[in-house]
């Protein structure tokens, strides 16, 4: 089964101090979560601060760009090495904003994929299509070619290793995100494509994730499809609660449901235990012993009217007595609230999200979400023309 894959975009919001500030709240509300992999995406310059601050957790960091060059005269870029030496772990290669705003080719997000997976970090591919792509109903020819020349020249094994996040590039940032049905379609079109690509076993061991408008609100429906395997989340990864709740979200539902199925069984032998106690404590009283008796008192020996019956009633009284505490105990334990509690699945964020099917246009924009649609029309003009192609 493959672990669910969870990152936040912060794209170009979050001063090194707010990022460690989110650090800290947001750690505690995943601190038990070890069956998601966790990954935060800053700025270029708040990598360092937040590697330190996510420190031993399992929580991993990722550049947002990064150059397929390993050093020299490329002004303004940086390389896989400083990121490696500032405990990077992951780097977004191919955003739609990169593609749209800077110029980023296919050829490019290859050479960048492979030069990251060189280096030892892992790559987050990212491909999608425009509106005018899918309204001209180009959506699988474009991600064909994304897919196909993004990854082209990997082996299976790192294929197998690798994450794509598949983005709508109509969804991001714009409240409308793609209905169960289109990310199903999408999803399982581009593992079809990996495994004609680079074999079955490699398809079916590549985490793709969905990103594009992804909120607390809409996270478990997309979760719950069969090839979603993950988020790659912008707008709502920017709050450590709302990043956290869909954390939860991704979490396997399967695993859940035989916890809770787990606890179900035990609460079941705990009553079965109690009621047998009472019987057997009721059964000596009944023949005139008494309760202290059953725990090693005298009075009750001749329940039955035999010491033989006396010695297996006690006996059963005491194991029952030992099953009684030790249920007792363990029921309690899983009983706790909290991220890791074996019936935070119940109730926990990951369930209230049961919700009707998400609208395709979310009516409530986030202020990050009005930040990011306002971005490309903030930036220059001519800014894609006139930005040279970054080295490949
Ligand atoms: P969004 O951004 O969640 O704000 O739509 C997603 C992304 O760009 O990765």
């Amino acid at each position: 089964m493959r672990t669910p894959f969870v990152a936040a975009n912060w794209k170009m919001h979050k001063t090194v101090d707010e990022a460690v500030d989110y650090a800290r709240s947001f750690l505690p509300l995943v601190d038990a979560v070890s069956d998601v992999d966790i990954v935060l995406a800053p700025s270029f310059l708040a990598l360092p601060a937040l590697a330190t601050a996510t420190g031993s957790s399992r929580i991993g960091v990722a550049a947002q760009n990064v150059s397929a060059e390993p050093q020299g005269a490329f002004t303004g870029e940086v390389s896989l090495g400083m990121l490696r030496a500032s405990g990077i772990t992951h780097v977004i290669i191919g955003h739609s904003e990169r593609r749209q705003l800077y110029g980023e080719t296919d050829a490019g997000v290859n050479a960048k994929t492979r030069a990251t997976i060189e280096a030892g970090l892992s790559p987050i591919v990212c491909v999608g299509e425009t509106l005018e792509e899918r309204e001209s109903d180009r959506t699988f020819d474009v991600l064909d070619r994304q897919v196909g020349e993004g990854l082209s020249a990997l082996t299976p094994e790192q294929v197998a290793a690798l994450v794509v996040a598949y983005e709508p590039v109509w969804a991001i940032g714009t409240g409308r995100v793609a209905t169960p049905d289109q990310a199903d379609a999408v999803h399982r079109h581009i593992r079809q494509q990996l495994a004609s690509q680079f074999g079955e076993a490699s398809a079916a061991a590549c985490r793709i994730i969905y990103g594009g408008s992804v909120k607390p609100g809409n996270a478990a429906e997309l979760m719950a499809l069969a090839d979603v395997d993950g988020a790659l989340v912008g707008g709502a990864g920017l709050e450590p609660t709302s990043f956290a709740e869909i954390v939860a979200a991704s979490r396997p539902v399967r695993r859940y449901n035989q916890k809770i199925m787990l606890s179900i069984v035990l609460t079941a032998l705990y009553v079965v235990v109690c009621l047998l106690l009472v019987a057997v404590v009721l059964m000596q009283q009944g023949k005139g012993g008494d309760i202290a008796a059953a725990f090693g008192g005298s009075g009750s020996q001749t329940a039955f009217g035999a010491r033989a019956g006396a010695t297996v009633l006690t006996r059963a009284t005491t194991v029952m007595g030992v099953l009684f505490m030790v249920g007792a105990m363990t029921l309690a334990i899983m009983g706790q609230r909290g991220t890791g509690s074996i019936l935070s699945g119940v109730d926990g964020p990951g369930f209230q999200q049961a919700e009707p099917a998400t609208l395709p246009v979310d009516s409530a924009p986030t202020e990050a979400d009005e930040a990011e649609a306002a971005a490309p029309t903030d930036a220059p003009v001519e800014a894609p023309a006139a930005t040279p192609a970054e080295p490949q």
